[in-house]
């Protein structure tokens, strides 16, 4: 049996990933959700589709160091190890600032620094000969669109350093329109850092445990913009779906499947330190290979986390 957990599996691109993977009975899944009702419909519906009754939710709030500490020894406790870790689950702040619950700017705080944590406490758990991490990533850490020299949509990430990161008020050099969508793009860049970072760590000690990087590319209909305005969310459901035409953007089923092959088939067994656009092995952004970045991000979220993070 082969144990995977899903961070936010109740919802969007997790829980579509979690209804192929479930199919296969030799799967034991585990849905890590901050909302255990969300959690436990998810979980009655997979299993009364699948018919595979190892199908669990766990409480996981990424914005809490103190529940990923409890979910953690949870975790343990009902699995024999982890085969397969996928680091799904994410938020997009449109406006304001929100903190976790340890008081660092949220956006970060989630995407980055909670499962920062939350991978740190599970290495010892992960199967040590051919056990994988996939970090799900995006596109918007890199190639803003550009017209007449004006940038629309969301600005490419941009790393300030962990310090201005981690803070409530993060990112002030920014106008508020585009604060929220700066720290999303700038925490999935961080995705990015801790990924090459873990991966280049993780070979000089020759251990066989994989790290890949993920962006599903454009799937508009999840809940990713729940914290827009209505014209917002109006237009994420209703417009964006039209956009299917162009490349890089995909139904959340077709980004699940993909984002599936990196979490278990056997294709990928040696695949490690790579990032993947949709189903197309690609180059992020040139700034995503600053190895003295990498090093200051992991070096802060050690200190933000209070935790050595021992590979
Ligand atoms: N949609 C896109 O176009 C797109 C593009 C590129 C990358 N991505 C990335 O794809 C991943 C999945 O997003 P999605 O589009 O499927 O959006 P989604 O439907 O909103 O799914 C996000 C999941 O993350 C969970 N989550 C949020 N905050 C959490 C926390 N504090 N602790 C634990 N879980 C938390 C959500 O739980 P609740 O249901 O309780 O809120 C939900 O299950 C994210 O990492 C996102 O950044 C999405």
């Amino acid at each position: 049996m082969k144990t995977i957990v899903i961070t936010g599996g109740n919802s969007g691109l997790g829980l579509e990933t979690a209804r192929i993977i479930a199919q296969d009975k030799n799967n034991q899944l585990i849905l890590a959700c901050r909302d255990q009702k969300k959690a436990q419909t998810a979980v009655t519906e997979l299993r009364r589709e699948s018919g595979n009754l190892h199908i669990q939710s766990l409480e996981l709030d990424l914005a809490s160091f103190n529940s990923i500490r409890n979910f953690t020894v949870k975790l343990v406790e009902i699995t024999q190890g982890i085969d397969v870790l996928a680091c799904n689950a994410g938020i997009q702040i449109a406006k304001g600032n929100q903190t976790t619950a340890d008081g660092f700017e949220k956006t970060f705080g989630v995407n980055h620094l909670g499962h920062f944590l939350l991978t740190n406490l599970l290495m010892p758990y992960i199967n040590q000969k051919s056990g994988r991490i996939v970090l799900v990533s995006s596109g918007t850490h890199f190639n803003p669109a550009i017209w007449q020299g004006k940038i629309f949509g969301i600005p490419a990430g941009d790393y300030l350093g962990w310090e201005e990161l981690s803070k409530p008020n993060s990112m002030q050099n920014y106008s508020e329109r585009s604060r929220g969508y700066a720290r999303y793009s700038t925490s999935k860049l961080c995705v990015l850092f801790f990924g090459y970072e873990l991966n280049r760590l993780l070979r000089e000690k020759q251990r066989g445990i994989t790290v890949n990087l993920y962006d599903p590319g454009l799937m508009p209909g999840t809940g990713l913009a729940r914290e827009g305005n209505a014209m917002e969310q109006w237009a994420w459901r209703n417009i964006m779906p039209m956009l299917r035409i162009f490349d890089g953007v995909f139904p959340v089923k077709t980004s699940a499947g993909n984002f599936v092959k990196l979490l278990t088939d056997p294709s990928f067994n040696d695949m490690t330190g790579q990032y993947y656009e949709g189903p197309a092995h690609k180059n992020s952004s040139e700034d995503s290979y600053d190895q003295l970045k990498w090093n200051d991000l992991w070096k802060g979220s050690e200190q933000l986390t209070q935790e050595k993070f021992i590979v």
